[in-house]
């Protein structure tokens, strides 16, 4: 049986997460599950980023001890997690005993090897971000290239990794390895990044005490990168050789934000190489999801709590609109408006009506049984091919994680199937006793496309399965055209009732003020 390692990245727990953060862990739970469905033993990793400065300012605002802090916190994202149905198999903490102990196994390795040094700093740091930034990376404005606030003058002692070692092997790696950073512009980004010259990297801190402590010199604690990549091994059990850690490294996929590209196609190989440790096949970056063209912040008139929009609009409807809104690697825009039509128009008419048309025809022609048959047509062609099609296409883009393109094809295949209603127009077969056998096998086959639907789905709506399959009265998710089958199927609730959009809109200003 095939193996899958797929991972996210762990979030600092600094606040609720929004709609934006929750797009990599959806997406990545979209993989893990389409990947179970094919029958691999998956390994799904999210996790949470606890150290450093910017949570421990944090913690003190809050009148907290940081672990205190980050506790309650860490639960709200458990929550969250569980609230947008992620089937994650293990949720790491940086700040739980087995990763703290083999990180300064990690640190004191690198150190022993020549790879960690002690020197001293000056530079600029940006808290936010957690980065270090030299003089020419600030340019002008002196302020951090990645988030654009400014940054703290910092002169101290530090260790220092030696990544400028790397160099030439990194840029060779992603050469000659075309998968490694996907989607192409950002492997190109990455490969004149690296060729501009790779800086040594600080390591350690000791302006605070949120951390890692290193273990051979405890006024330093690690600095948060090294802490935080190194989840994705020390998750599995590294440094000790435990099964988890043969079955699973390296990981086929580290999904990312295209904001922590560098991090993870950088900083983390060469950690790696320095380990003798194999590197991840694929580091995957995903745009963002903006506001208004901005990045995303709270208050700006949009709700983008996840768990409100769950509560109001049902998961799937969130889980849909993310994955399908954003396409491959690009930005998307995240507004409210934008939500509701499309969860009018994709969820309550073409897919929600399909099915509740579906259902009452069965039951009002065939008082809710229905079985296949030979009556054939060539609209039954069509709509047969198009459904095996969609199998293939959908599933391909899946694995290359275009998942809005996989939608954007499963949602053509709903489209046609709405269409073979209207060209077989049962209402009229219904009026004439001898066509009644074509009427049957009309529906039939409506209820076979249905079903490949819901599998089809499944990975991206889990729930949303599940309700079809009551209302088909059938759990079978094989992706085969099936002619002989039987459907009980039964009048369930509305899957996507349509929402005023008017009327929605005020009531979410109401929210936001
Ligand atoms: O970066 N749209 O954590 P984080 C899409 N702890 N994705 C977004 C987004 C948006 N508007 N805003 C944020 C960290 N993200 C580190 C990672 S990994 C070893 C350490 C994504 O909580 C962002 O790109 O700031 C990133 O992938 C994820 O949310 C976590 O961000
Ligand atoms: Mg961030």
């Amino acid at each position: 049986m095939g193996k899958y390692y797929i991972t996210t990245p762990i979030y600092y727990p600094s606040g609720r997460l929004h709609i934006g953060n929750a797009y990599t862990t959806v997406a990545a739970d979209t993989v893990a599950r389409f990947k179970r469905i094919m029958g691999y033993e998956v390994f799904f990793l999210t996790g949470t980023d606890e150290h450093g400065l910017k949570i421990q300012q944090k913690a003190q605002q809050a009148g907290k001890l940081p672990k205190e802090y980050v506790d309650e916190i860490v639960a709200g994202i458990i929550e969250l997690w569980k609230v947008l149905n992620i089937s994650y198999d293990k949720f790491i903490r940086t700040t739980d005993d087995y990763h703290i102990s083999a990180v300064q196994g990690i640190f004191e390795k690198l150190y022993n090897n020549g790879d960690i040094y002690i020197s001293e700093y000056e530079g600029w740091y940006c808290t936010p971000c957690e980065t270090f930034w030299t003089k020419t990376q600030l340019g002008e404005k002196r302020v951090c290239p990645d988030c654009g606030r400014s940054v703290q003058h910092a002169k101290e002692e530090s260790y220092f990794f030696k990544m400028s070692k790397y160099q030439d092997r990194l840029v060779e790696h992603i050469e000659n390895n075309p998968d490694f950073i996907q989607p192409t512009t950002r492997r190109n980004e990455m490969i004149s990044f690296i060729k501009s010259g790779l800086e040594d990297l600080c390591v350690s801190r000791t302006t605070f005490d949120w951390g890692i402590k290193v273990p051979f010199d405890e006024k330093h604690v690690v600095y948060v990168w090294l802490d935080a990549l190194t989840n994705y091994i020390t998750a599995l059990g590294y440094p000790d050789n435990t099964d988890l850690y043969q079955k699973f490294w390296p990981a086929n996929v580290h999904l990312v934000g295209k904001d922590i590209v560098r991090f993870h196609t950088v900083i983390w190989p060469a950690i790696l190489m320095a380990l003798e440790v194999p590197l991840p096949k694929q580091v995957f970056a995903h745009g963002w999801l903006l506001l208004d063209g901005g990045k995303m912040s709270k208050s700006r008139g949009n709700v983008v709590d996840p768990v409100v929009l769950a509560n109001k609009y049902g998961v799937d409807a969130v889980r849909y609109y993310i994955l399908r809104e954003i396409a491959f690697g690009a930005d998307g825009n995240f507004s409210n408006e934008l939500m509701i039509n499309r969860i009018n128009s994709d969820l309550a008419n073409d897919l929600g009506n399909l099915l509740s048309r579906t259902v009452a025809m069965v039951i009002k022609y065939f008082d809710g049984h229905i079985s296949g048959g030979d009556e054939q047509t060539e609209f039954d062609d069509s709509l047969k091919n198009i459904a095996l099609e969609t199998d293939e296409i959908s599933s391909e883009q899946i694995d290359k994680l275009l998942l809005s393109g996989a939608l954007e094809s499963i949602w053509k295949f709903i489209s046609r199937t709405n269409k073979y209603i209207d060209e077989t127009t049962p209402w009229v077969l219904a009026k004439d006793e001898k066509l009644h056998p074509r009427l049957q096998q009309v529906l039939y086959n409506l209820c076979e496309s249905i079903r490949l639907i819901a599998a089809y789905i499944q990975p991206f709506m889990p729930q949303t399965c599940e309700e079809i399959h009551k209302q088909l009265g059938t759990d079978d998710t094989d992706r085969c055209w099936n002619n002989y089958g039987v459907y009980n199927v039964i009048k369930g609730e509305t899957l996507f009732p349509r929402i005023d959009l008017e009327k929605e809109l005020k009531e979410l200003e109401n929210l936001t003020v």
